[in-house]
C-alpha cells in the first residue's frame, strides 16, 4: 500500500538549509530559514524562559493529560498579549494549538465546517505554508496582489481591488504584522480601509500573527489586528510563540475566535476543541506553560519584553546598516526599502540567477524569491552582503 505513495517535493527552504550545511567555505551565510540568530549566529534561550522553566520543574507534581483547549491562564494571558483592552472574555473561543502553523490549520478547517463552500483569499506572495497546507486541504484559493516589485512597498490600490472581490463566507487572510516573506506591511491607515472592506463584503478575516513584537514594538505590532476586532463582527486570529518567545521547538500557538454572541463563542469554543481532539487530542503543554508563567509574572514579563526589545532593536540596527553601505556602494536610495521593511524577512527583489550568482560567487544562502533573514546577518557579514548583492546586478 506505502509504495503507491507519491514522492514530495523537499521543502525549499529545508532543503537550502541542507546545501548551506554542506557548503565547505568559510565566510558562508545562511539567509534563509526564518530563525532569530544573535550576532554569533545563536538561536539562544531568552532569560526569562530559561527562568520560567527552572520554576515549572521545582513546582510541578504531574504530567497528567491538561485541557483539550489548552489551559484558561494561558488562553486568557495570549488573548489579552493580542488584544489588549479589546479582549472581550465572554464572546473571545481560544484554543492551544501545535504552534502557529497548528493555529491555521485550526483556524481553516473551523472555517470550513462553518462553511463547506470556503474560499480563502491570500496575499501574493505569502508564506508559502499558507499555499501548502491549503492545497493539501483541497481548499479554493483566490490570491489577492500586495507586494508592488517596483518600490519594493504594498501595492495596496492593487490589494484593496482584489480583496473588494470577497463575499460573505470567504476568509481573507491577513498577516498581522512582519510580512513573510516581503518585510513590506499595511500602515494603520491601511488597515482601517481594509476593515471597510471586511465591513462591505462581510468576508472573514484570518489574521496570521506569527511575528508580534520582531516589527515595531508589543502594541503597535498588534495595532492592526486590533483594529480589526475592533469593527468587524467575527475574526479568527492565528498566533504563534515560536519567534517572541523563542520556543520554536516547544511547539507553542494559539488560535482565537472573535465572536458576537456568548451563544457563538460556546459553539467555536466547543468546534474548536473538538478539531484538537480529531487531530492530535490535548495540544503540548510544556511551551504554553512557559508563556503563561511568562506572561502573569510581573518580572518575568518585563525581562521578557526588555529581550525582546534587544532582539527587535538589532535587527533594525541591522536593517539600517545595510541600507546604508547599500547606498554608498550603488550610490543610490534604491534600497532603502530594506531600513523601511519590518520583521526578520525583506525580500530583496533579485531574479533567481542573481540570487544563484549570490549563492556560487559569495556563499550567501537566501531563498530562491530573494527573501533574506536579516537576524542572520551581523556587522561584518553585512559589508560580504551589500557587495554581493551590487556585484551580482540587483
Ligand atoms: C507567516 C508565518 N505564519 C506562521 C508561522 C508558524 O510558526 P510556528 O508553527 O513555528 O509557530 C510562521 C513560521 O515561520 C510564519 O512565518
Amino acid at each position: 500500500m506505502l509504495g503507491n505513495l507519491k514522492p514530495q517535493a523537499p521543502d525549499k527552504i529545508l532543503a537550502l538549509m541542507g546545501e548551506f550545511k554542506a557548503d565547505p567555505r568559510q565566510g558562508k551565510i545562511d539567509l534563509g530559514v526564518g530563525v532569530y540568530k544573535d550576532a554569533t549566529g545563536h538561536t539562544p534561550i531568552m532569560r526569562a524562559v530559561r527562568a520560567a522553566e527552572s520554576r515549572m520543574l521545582e513546582t510541578e507534581t504531574t504530567k497528567t493529560y491538561a485541557g483539550l483547549a489548552g489551559e484558561p491562564e494561558f488562553q486568557k494571558a495570549m488573548a489579552e498579549l493580542i488584544l489588549g483592552d479589546g479582549y472581550k472574555a465572554e464572546t473571545t473561543a481560544a484554543l492551544a494549538t501545535v504552534g502557529g502553523t497548528g493555529a491555521i490549520r485550526q483556524a481553516l478547517e473551523l472555517a470550513r465546517m462553518a462553511n463547506p463552500d470556503l474560499r480563502v483569499f491570500v496575499s501574493d506572495p505569502t508564506w508559502p505554508n499558507h499555499i501548502s497546507i491549503m492545497n493539501f486541504m483541497g481548499l479554493p484559493q483566490v490570491s489577492y496582489r500586495y507586494f508592488d516589485t517596483d518600490t519594493r512597498g504594498v501595492d495596496f490600490e492593487a490589494m484593496k481591488a482584489d480583496i473588494s472581490d470577497a463575499k460573505k463566507g470567504d476568509v481573507v487572510l491577513l498577516h498581522g504584522c512582519c510580512h513573510n516573506p516581503t518585510g513590506a506591511n499595511l500602515t494603520l491607515e491601511q488597515w482601517a480601509e481594509v476593515a471597510a472592506i471586511l465591513e462591505k463584503t462581510g468576508a472573514t478575516p484570518l489574521i496570521d500573527l506569527a511575528y508580534q513584537g520582531f516589527g515595531d514594538g508589543l502594541e503597535e505590532d498588534a495595532a492592526g489586528t486590533r483594529l480589526i476586532a475592533s469593527r468587524i463582527p467575527e475574526v479568527l486570529i492565528a498566533a504563534s510563540c515560536s519567534k517572541n518567545f523563542g520556543i520554536y521547538r516547544e511547539r507553542t500557538g494559539c488560535l482565537l475566535a472573535l465572536c458576537t454572541d456568548k451563544a457563538t463563542k460556546d459553539l467555536a469554543q466547543g468546534a474548536m476543541a473538538f478539531l484538537n481532539r480529531q487531530t492530535y487530542s490535548f495540544p503540548p503543554f510544556h511551551g504554553a506553560k512557559i508563556v503563561s508563567t511568562i506572561l502573569t509574572d510581573a518580572d518575568l514579563r518585563a525581562d521578557w519584553m526588555a529581550e525582546l526589545e534587544e532582539v527587535r532593536g538589532g535587527m533594525l540596527k541591522l536593517r539600517e546598516q545595510l541600507a546604508r553601505e547599500l547606498r554608498d556602494l550603488s550610490g543610490s536610495d534604491r534600497f532603502g526599502f530594506i531600513a523601511e521593511h519590518r520583521g526578520m524577512f525583506s525580500r530583496l527583489g533579485a531574479t533567481p540567477e542573481q540570487v544563484a550568482r549570490m549563492k556560487e560567487d559569495f556563499g550567501i544562502y537566501m531563498v530562491g524569491d530573494s527573501r533574506l533573514n536579516i537576524a542572520g546577518l551581523n556587522e561584518s557579514t553585512i559589508p560580504v552582503l551589500a557587495r554581493a548583492i551590487i556585484e551580482a546586478g540587483v
